[in-house]
């Protein structure tokens, strides 16, 4: 856990620094101060070409009688935003990662929930999922001091830490191999933290999710060695103002099932439980903030595998609302079971549905592996848009055409499971509609940002931690 603290009168023991610059150099006060009284800093960051647009990073060694053993001066471009400084933040923590202590201005930056920004760039910055290394290398930084900084800024940037460390657990969840993260197992982390965060908990095992009609959940499972589990956490405040429920895809392993996946798409398929994995990390952060809204969690969880028992092409299932799906494809399973889990969510009647899903690989073929796709009515769409933009999660409005309803027709069922390649994401979402009755509700497909190929900022290469931030943010405005 990393400490954030306002700076002691006289201290400069820090070992690193960070500061946020925008383009042409524009330094703030300390920046300022370090660049006359280092004159020698000049030099390097002409021959760095730095010129502070985003995402730009240079690190210089303080050198002699300098207060500082290393300065990353971070670009921050023209006009920088929150995300920027999220951003910048997570970039100072990879560029100083050997510092046990560094100091930062970034919170200074005069834009609104800037310390809550430097909180949480600087904790997942540091991220990296070592468990599994023999000789790991974890970050060094353990405290950030806040120059100059107030209890407010103090106060803003552990929130932003609280966040990052339900982001953070998410993560660590879905980084964390199949064979590690049996539904059983899962459901066992998700009731520790609970009970940590004060919250209640119901687990369904594989006979009560058979006796509650949860035949999406059950068909999926049927594959696999590995009993399926359903978990529901209840956050319940004394007072709330609003009731919100969020229903996160489970999938522990994802083969395809008898539609068996390549060998390559099967690579990453341990991912496929990050819907699951946000709203445990969302859940944890909103209990640890105490918000005034009460919030129902919801997953599925079960593996996608190809046993003897494993559902058939052509099986027909029958979901917990009464719905019938014939299931032509065993790799269309996430809808499956959010089938079961929305109707749930429904049946308690909540001013809003928000369901996380890696759901199509359409999706990403639409919007790339940074944006996730957003569908809803207007009016939810918007509230969770607003949640998303504010939180610095991408998303993009996909459309939900009634006339294409006609694509999920089944010969012998209510719906069938797939339809023609075209518009993927929007069949899936469409087949998802049937199971929410008239609780406003939007579904996030969050295929592609769920996981990252490469390292950027405040982003690790593998699992994102996708979607904490939203669920938090959106929470955090329906309190109010
Ligand atoms: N879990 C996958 C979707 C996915 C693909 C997530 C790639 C992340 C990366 C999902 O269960 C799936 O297999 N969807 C199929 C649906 C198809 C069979 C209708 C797909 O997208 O190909
Ligand atoms: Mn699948
Ligand atoms: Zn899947």
């Amino acid at each position: 856990m990393i400490e954030f603290r306002g700076n002691v009168e006289g201290e400069e023991a820090a070992a690193g620094v960070a500061l946020g610059v925008t383009l042409g150099r524009g330094f703030d006060e300390t920046g300022r101060g370090l660049m006359e009284r280092l004159p020698w800093l000049e030099r390097h960051l002409d021959d760095a070409e730095f010129t502070a647009k985003v995402g730009q990073v240079v690190v210089v060694p303080g050198g002699e009688g300098a207060p500082f053993r290393q300065i990353a001066f971070i670009g921050l471009g023209a006009d920088p935003d929150v995300e920027q400084v999220r951003r910048a933040a997570g970039s100072a923590a990879k560029a100083l990662d050997k510092m046990p202590t560094i100091a930062t201005t970034l919170h200074e930056f005069p834009i609104e929930g800037a310390a809550e920004a430097v909180g949480l760039g600087f904790v997942l910055g540091c991220y990296g999922f070592h468990r599994l290394k023999s000789e790991p290398k974890p970050s060094a930084i353990r405290s950030v001091v806040l120059i100059g900084g107030d209890e407010a800024a103090v106060q803003g940037a552990r929130r932003g830490a609280t966040i990052a460390g339900g982001v953070t657990f998410a993560r660590d969840l879905v980084n964390t191999p199949a064979i590690d993260k049996s539904p059983v197992m899962l459901a066992a982390i998700a009731t520790g933290m609970a009970g940590e965060a004060g919250m209640r908990v119901r687990v369904l095992d594989e006979g009560e999710i058979e006796a509650e009609g949860l035949g999406g959940l059950r068909g999926v499972s049927l594959g696999a060695a590995r009993p399926p589990r359903l978990v529901e956490l209840w956050y319940e405040p004394a007072d709330p103002k609003a009731f919100l429920a969020v229903v996160g895809k489970g999938i522990v392993f994802d083969s395809g099932g008898l539609s068996i996946k390549t060998a390559d798409s099967m690579e990453t398929m341990k991912t496929d439980m990050s819907g699951a994995a946000a709203v445990f990390g969302a859940m944890q952060v909103i209990a640890a903030l105490g918000l005034p809204i009460k919030v129902l969690g919801i997953a599925p969880l079960t593996e996608n595998m190809s046993g003897g028992a494993a559902l058939r092409p052509g099986d027909v299932l029958k979901a917990r609302n009464g719905k019938t799906i014939e299931v032509l494809n065993t790799d269309a399973e996430g809808r499956l079971v959010l089938a079961d889990g929305l109707s749930l969510a429904a049946e308690q009647k909540p001013d809003l549905i928000v369901d996380l899903a890696t759901l199509t690989g359409a999706c990403m073929v639409a919007l790339g592996d940074k944006i996730a796709g957003l569908f809803g009515a207007d009016q939810p769409a918007a509230l969770v848009q607003a949640a998303a933009d504010a939180a610095g999660e991408r998303v993009w409005r996909m459309p939900m055409p009634d006339d294409y309803r006609k694509n999920i027709d089944s010969d012998v069922a209510d719906m069938k499971n797939t339809g023609p390649r075209y518009g993927g994401a929007i069949n899936a979402a469409l087949l998802l509609k049937e199971f929410v009755g008239e609780v406003p509700w939007v579904h996030l497909d969050i295929a592609g940002p769920a996981r990252a190929t490469e390292a950027e900022h405040y982003v690790a290469k593998g699992a994102t931690g996708y979607g904490v931030r939203t669920i938090v943010q959106l929470a955090t405005n329906m309190a109010e």
